[in-house]
């Protein structure tokens, strides 16, 4: 899109679409419906622009400008996040516009001079409750450490009731809609989900107490305009509510099953535990991790109360490619979550002990130590033992 776009009086959407990312983050977050960079540019008697793009499309972003105002006009430049999808435009936008005044917060300054140490630039710190009046409208900030990095802060527009907030309340999403009352909300919800599980979740009560902290300021807000995907403004009570219960870790009577095998005989005890989960009235999600993408796993794992991990031995150790969902979640840390471990083994067990010690690590609490372990091949009654534990753990997922 070519264009800029209004999304109140005076205030547009001037942001990029990236069609074609499929990973995010590196390799570390899979993005397989694409995703925006947004930043909005208002203009009043001064003009502010929130938020740059990724480098790459910093001439989409430039000629949206210049179709509403010339960026030499622009009098505030707002840096709510300074990662590269959101301030890599930033050197190109302050060479159009050299006497702007950047206004960010303090972690976020040292991050700007840090990366651009050959940019003299003027700039104001901001805090929690700093209001920059721009002529009919103002900029409120919200400073947001570790949401998720330390120099996030949010922008609020109070005389039009608009949350900036940068990352969070976003979704990757490439759509040629800007706004949740013109697309599936089943998939933005999905997306919503995916990002939060994989990218704010360790941070879960620093956003229990943000929710908290907005809401006893009392701020209305109609409309959530986030710097990837979609805007909320037909309901941005939905995302907000489901912040809420996605940061207090509340889950639904469902259980992950993620595993691997090598002859089959962990993938028969992973079916009898999902047969079991099912059976005791449990929603239950299987994955085989070398068919699957860790992210959508973990994007599951969100409002669930249960995660099932099985590997067999090799090597005195579990398949390598069961490695990296246990790597994520330790630095994840989702909250109020049942662990089991479970495997098959020949001649040397010790898979399903590891698995253990990483979900520990993970600080799952594990639902039965040790899990189930079957020697060479599961026989009736093995199998018979994994579908009672998944009948157990459904009970227990249900109280
Ligand atoms: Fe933390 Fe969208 O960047």
């Amino acid at each position: 899109m070519n264009h800029p776009l209004a999304i109140a009086e005076g205030i547009y959407w001037v942001g990029a679409i990236d069609w074609n990312i499929r990973h995010f983050h590196g390799p570390a977050f899979s993005t397989h419906r694409g995703t925006t960079y947004n930043a909005y540019y208002i203009v009043d008697e001064k003009t502010a622009l929130v938020d740059t793009v990724y480098e790459p499309f910093q001439e989409e972003l430039i000629a949206k400008l210049k179709k509403i105002q010339d960026p030499v006009k622009i009098e505030y430049l707002v840096v709510n996040h300074t990662e590269n999808d959101h301030a890599g435009a930033f050197p190109a936008i302050m060479n159009l516009c050299p006497t702007a005044h950047v206004l960010c917060t303090q972690r976020g300054y040292e991050s700007l001079k840090d990366r651009y140490p050959h940019l003299d630039f003027q700039y104001t710190i901001v805090k929690t409750g700093t209001r920059i009046t721009l002529g009919k409208r103002s900029l409120l900030f919200i400073e947001a450490p570790m949401l998720h990095w330390p120099d996030s802060m949010f922008t609020y527009v109070p005389e039009e009731s608009l949350l900036m907030p940068n990352d969070a309340f976003g979704q990757h999403i490439a759509s040629s809609a800007r706004f949740d009352d013109q697309v599936d909300l089943g998939i933005v919800m999905d997306e919503a989900a995916k990002y939060y599980a994989n990218i704010l979740m360790p941070f879960s009560s620093l956003i229990t107490k943000k929710l908290e902290e907005i809401q006893k300021m009392n701020l209305e807000i109609k409309t959530i305009a986030p710097s990837h995907g979609i805007i909320w403004r037909r309901d941005p009570g939905r995302i907000l509510n489901a912040y809420a219960r996605w940061a207090e870790g509340q889950g639904a009577a469902k259980a992950v099953i993620a595993y691997d095998t090598m002859w089959l005989s962990t993938e028969r005890m992973a079916y009898a535990l999902l047969d079991g989960l099912v059976s005791g009235g449990c929603d239950a999600r299987l994955f085989k991790l070398s068919l699957s993408d860790r992210n959508d796993i973990i994007k599951e794992l969100l409002d669930a109360r249960a995660l099932l991990v099985g590997s067999p031995t090799i090597n005195n150790d579990i398949l390598p490619v069961v490695s990296p969902l246990l790597d994520d979640l330790v630095g994840l840390r989702p909250k109020n979550k049942i662990g089991l471990a479970f495997g098959a083994y020949g001649w040397g067990g010790g898979a399903q002990k590891i698995l253990e010690e990483r979900l520990k690590a993970a600080k799952i609490e594990l639902f039965v130590e040790p899990g189930p372990t079957v020697k060479w091949v599961p026989k009736p009654e093995d199998l018979q033992l994994c579908y009672q534990l998944g009948r157990e753990l459904a009970a227990r997922i249900k109280d």
